[in-house]
């Protein structure tokens, strides 16, 4: 099994160019299956989840074409489309589940397997299949397959999401882009991968319009038009990226992407000590020697996000004093902490509050990672250790950053996967 090897304490400086989001790709190319016009999506990062999405689609009849000259790549979803979707390509991307709207609104049926538990907490579909049922959906799960049908197609309501959920309300974002009459969405996670998605449906053809803060209104529509489309830049690589420049006193200029999209981590990072400059699409971060204990919780957009929370961490041990972290999304995301004790932090869990000791400096060590956040925050520790890490299973950090390997090297890094 491959795994990554990381030698210490080595300042970063440079250039790191930023990739297209992941979570925004998945759900667009969730959205593909509603048409059957021709669809160029730009912009989408190489990384194992986006792959695994495209098998899945595959798997379901789309044809898919890669075009290298400039990077795009190109999906046909005619007429026939399949519409069950199996255990196998949903048990390590729970985003499989974004393909249950699409199908029901354009074929009326689909089968779909439950996704697989999740080491980060239980994360059940219940809004997603309750908020579907609201569209005339009928369902029943067996076996760990969700059997749904809309005999007389989708059918616009009023939908209030009980708890903010960025997959349940892209889902039925997509769902209702293509149900009979108008449909109101409240309670709609606003994440910016979210208004990715609606730019571009709306460059499809759908009919929708943020009508509140969290609110979004729907006109179904039927017909749909070819489209190119470019995906946004992945927000959570990018404050990944600055982190490691501000742990390692570096100097990282980090490339394409939008600052203000951002301005809750930029401003969190100027808080605790880091020099930061905006120019256009590009941030220059610059690590100080000094870093100030903070106290925060992660919530949705606009909010500070669990995504970043074992980064943060990391950079946290480092602090004058004591800081603590809430997580607020997800009930076990803090698997990341003890294999950051094993390098000399000092962090104590109570429930889903994390105690951060500051001022420690990590030792290399040989590490586990559980999950994708928590995977890069070992590699982000091992970074600023002195000495050889090895981080193991790094088949979670595949799934989400693309050629972590490369774009950290190329700005001093010294690491590289061995097998
Ligand atoms: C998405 C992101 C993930 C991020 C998360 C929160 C993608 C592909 N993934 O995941 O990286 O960490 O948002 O920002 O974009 N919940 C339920 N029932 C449901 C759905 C969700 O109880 O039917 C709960 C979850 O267990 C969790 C909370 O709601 O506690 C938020 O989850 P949600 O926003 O749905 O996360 P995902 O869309 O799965």
């Amino acid at each position: 099994m491959e795994k990554l090897e990381v030698i210490g304490a080595k300042r970063l400086k440079g250039n790191i160019s930023i990739s297209g989001s992941k979570n925004s790709s998945l759900p667009i190319l969730a959205g593909t299956l509603l048409s059957n016009k021709k669809v160029r999506i730009l912009n989408l990062p190489k990384v194992k989840d986006i792959e695994t999405m495209l098998l899945l689609l595959r798997s379901l009849g789309s044809k898919i074409k890669f075009n290298k000259k400039n990077k795009s790549v190109d999906i046909h979803n005619s007429k026939n489309i399949k519409t069950y979707v199996s255990y196998n390509l949903v048990k390590t991307m729970r985003a499989g589940i974004l393909v249950l709207g699409p199908l029901l609104a354009r074929f009326g049926k689909a089968k779909v397997s439950l996704p697989g538990g999740c080491a980060i907490g239980s994360r059940p579909v219940d809004i997603h299949l309750k908020a579907l049922s609201k569209l005339g959906v009928k369902y029943k799960i067996i076996q760990g397959y969700i059997h749904a049908k809309a005999p007389k197609g989708l059918i616009g309501n009023v939908i209030k999401f009980p708890k903010i959920s960025v997959g349940a309300t892209e889902n039925l974002i997509i769902a209702a882009s293509f149900a009979k009459g108008k449909t109101i969405l409240r309670n709609c996670a606003i994440e910016p991968e979210i208004k990715d998605l609606i730019n571009f449906l709306r460059k499809m053809g759908c009919n929708i319009k943020w009508t509140g803060q969290r609110t979004i209104t729907i006109m179904g529509v039927q017909v749909l038009q070819n489209l190119k489309y470019k995906i946004m830049f992945d927000r959570i690589e990018a404050v990944t990226y600055m982190i490691a420049s501000a742990l390692t006193g570096g100097n990282l200029k980090i490339k394409n992407v939008k600052p203000k999209i951002i301005s809750t981590e930029i401003n969190i990072l100027k808080r605790i000590g880091t020099k930061i400059k905006i120019k256009g699409n590009e941030i220059n971060i610059v690590g100080k020697r000094k870093i100030k204990n903070i106290k925060l919780k992660t919530a949705p957009y606009p909010g500070f996000p669990t995504d970043l929370q074992a980064q943060l961490m990391v950079l946290l041990c480092k602090a004058e004093g004591r800081s603590e972290i809430s997580e607020k999304i997800f009930e076990n995301r803090f698997m990341h902490a003890p294999e950051l004790n094993r390098m000399g932090a000092k962090i104590k869990i109570f429930g889903n509050k994390a105690i951060i000791e500051g001022n420690i400096n990590f030792k290399a060590a040989e590490l586990m990672a559980t999950d994708l956040r928590a995977s890069v925050s070992l590699i982000l520790a091992a970074l600023t250790a002195k000495g050889k890490s090895i981080i193991n299973r790094i088949y979670h950090l595949d799934r989400g950053y693309e050629q972590i390997e490369k774009k950290l090297s190329n700005v001093g890094a010294n690491i590289r996967r061995i097998s």
